[in-house]
C-alpha cells in the first residue's frame, strides 16, 4: 500500500528557528528595495542579497537545489519563477520583478517572495500586483484549523477567474520549515473542500502565480525559467505561514 504523505506539525522549538528564517527572508526583501532601480542587472540584486544573507546569520537555500545555480530566484515581467539571475538583464523602467528569498538558518527555512516596480509601470501591470496581492491575502484568509488545504486555491482561482485573471496550474504552495519543500502540496486552483485538513503547528507557504493573458506555461531551455505561453506579464507574492489555534501567523514578516 502507498505510504500516506506526512504533513509534520512544527514543535515550539521548530517554529522558533522557522520564524527566524523567514523573517530574515523577510529582512532581504526590505533591503533590497532601494537596489531595484533602471541599470541595475538581476546578477547585482542577487549578489546584493547573498551577502546581506550571510551577514545575517543564513544562507540561501536555492544555489545548489537540484543544482539551481544562483541565490534568489528573480522573475521579470512575463517570467513566472524561477527566473535566474543574470549579468545580462539589466532592469528598465517600466518593468516588474518578483524577487523570491529562501534562507536557511540553524537548519530552519523560510521562503517569501514580492513583486517590485522598476520606476513607473503601466497602469495595467500596477492592476496585475494589485491582483496577485490580493490573491495572497485570500488564500491567507483560508488558514484555520479544521478548514481543508482545497480552499486555499478555491478561493484564490474564483476571484482571480472572475476580475479576468489567470492562475498558474502546475506550480504549486508547499510546507516548508524542516526541509525547502515539503508535504503538502497543493495547486493554486483547486477543487471546493479538497484536501487535507489544517492543524495547529502545520508551516507552508502560500504563492499564487497571477498571469494577464493566460494560465499556460513554457518551461526555457535553461530548464529552470517559466514564462507564459503568450507573452503575457505575471506577478506573485508568497509568504511562510503558521496555522494556530485562531487562525494563522504570518512568519515572513518583520
Ligand atoms: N522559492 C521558490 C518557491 O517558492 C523555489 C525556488 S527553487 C530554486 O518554492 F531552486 F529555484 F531556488
Ligand atoms: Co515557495
Ligand atoms: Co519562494
Amino acid at each position: 500500500m502507498a505510504k500516506t504523505p506526512k504533513i509534520i506539525i512544527k514543535t515550539p522549538e521548530q517554529i522558533d528557528g522557522i520564524r527566524k528564517s523567514s523573517r530574515l527572508a523577510a529582512s532581504v526583501l526590505k533591503m533590497i528595495e532601494p537596489y531595484v532601480k533602471p541599470g541595475v542587472s538581476t546578477e547585482e540584486l542577487d549578489q546584493i542579497c547573498n551577502t546581506y544573507i550571510l551577514n545575517n546569520g543564513g544562507i540561501s537555500a536555492c544555489i545548489g537545489y537540484h543544482g539551481y545555480p544562483r541565490y534568489t530566484c528573480i522573475s521579470s515581467n512575463d517570467v513566472i519563477c524561477h527566473g535566474i539571475p543574470s549579468k545580462k538583464e539589466i532592469l528598465k523602467e517600466g518593468d516588474i520583478i518578483n524577487v523570491d528569498i529562501t534562507t536557511i538558518v540553524d537548519g530552519y527555512f523560510g521562503d517569501t517572495s514580492r513583486m517590485f516596480k522598476v520606476g513607473k509601470v503601466s497602469k495595467s501591470r500596477e492592476n496585475l500586483i494589485d491582483m496577485a496581492r490580493t490573491c495572497l491575502e485570500i488564500g491567507l484568509a483560508q488558514v484555520y484549523p479544521g478548514n481543508r488545504f482545497g480552499n486555499i486555491g478555491y478561493e484564490i482561482a474564483k476571484h482571480a477567474e472572475r476580475h479576468g485573471y489567470w492562475v498558474v496550474r502546475e506550480y504549486t504552495w508547499h510546507g516548508v520549515g524542516v526541509a525547502f519543500h515539503e508535504e503538502p502540496y497543493v495547486y493554486h486552483k483547486a477543487p471546493k473542500d479538497s484536501g487535507d485538513l489544517m492543524e495547529p503547528g502545520m508551516i507552508f507557504t502560500i504563492e499564487p502565480m497571477i498571469n494577464s493573458g493566460t494560465h499556460q506555461t513554457k518551461l526555457m531551455s535553461d530548464k529552470w525559467t517559466v514564462k507564459t505561453r503568450d507573452g503575457s506579464d505575471s506577478a506573485q507574492f508568497e509568504h511562510t505561514i503558521l496555522v494556530t489555534q485562531s487562525g494563522y501567523e504570518i512568519l515572513t514578516v518583520l
